[in-house]
């Protein structure tokens, strides 16, 4: 098994995406994965790599893709390649998005997934798979996190930490 962690935000419903977006706002989330990946290795799909902010970007990223992607310092364009490419680092996150996810969960150890106490009529969403044990759940305290920058919600987020079992 690698040393390769899936790092995801969900609503309750499992959803990832809207319309390309990440539909909500959630400063804790952000922190929590500054916290996590800061100085990893980050694993990205070019569609998610598209909407990244520079400061994610200037981290080591990998890009899978299977075109030339002319913005990405590193580009794999298959699993084996990325795998090969990854060897045995430490500290490999996968960042998603929906088609990356899915086609990574196989080979990583964990899934440290974010619950966004809410429902946002997604149109991508993340399962966790049946091989994977819930660990541990933690609050992410947050008094100022809100969806679309407008609604306020009174229940903090929470993190799920899931080991393959
Ligand atoms: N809530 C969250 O935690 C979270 C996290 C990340 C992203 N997102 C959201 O997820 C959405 C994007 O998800 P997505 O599923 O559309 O796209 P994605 O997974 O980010 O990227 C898909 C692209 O990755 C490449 N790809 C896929 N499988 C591959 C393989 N086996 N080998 C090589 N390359 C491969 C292809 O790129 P080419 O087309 O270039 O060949 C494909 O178009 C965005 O809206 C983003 O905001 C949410």
């Amino acid at each position: 098994m690698h040393n390769m962690h899936i790092i995801v935000a969900t609503d309750i419903a499992g959803g990832i995406a809207k319309d390309g977006k990440i539909p909500w706002y959630c400063p804790a989330d952000l922190a929590h994965f500054k916290r996590h990946t800061q100085h990893a290795t980050l694993v990205v799909g070019r569609v998610t790599w598209d909407t990244l902010p520079a400061s994610v970007k200037a981290r080591d990223c990998i890009v899978m893709s299977r075109s030339p992607v002319p913005s990405a310092p590193r580009v794999v364009s298959s699993v084996d390649e990325l795998l090969d490419s990854i060897g045995s680092s430490l500290f490999v996150y996968v960042i998603g998005g929906a088609q990356i996810y899915e086609a990574l969960k196989p080979y990583c150890s964990t899934i440290i997934q974010t619950v966004v106490p809410s429902m946002f009529g997604c149109d991508k969403f993340f399962t966790v798979p049946p091989e994977f044990a819930l660990s541990s759940t933690m609050k992410l305290h947050s008094p100022t996190w809100s969806a679309n920058r407008v609604d306020i919600f009174l229940d903090d987020p929470y993190v799920k930490l899931y080991n393959r079992a």
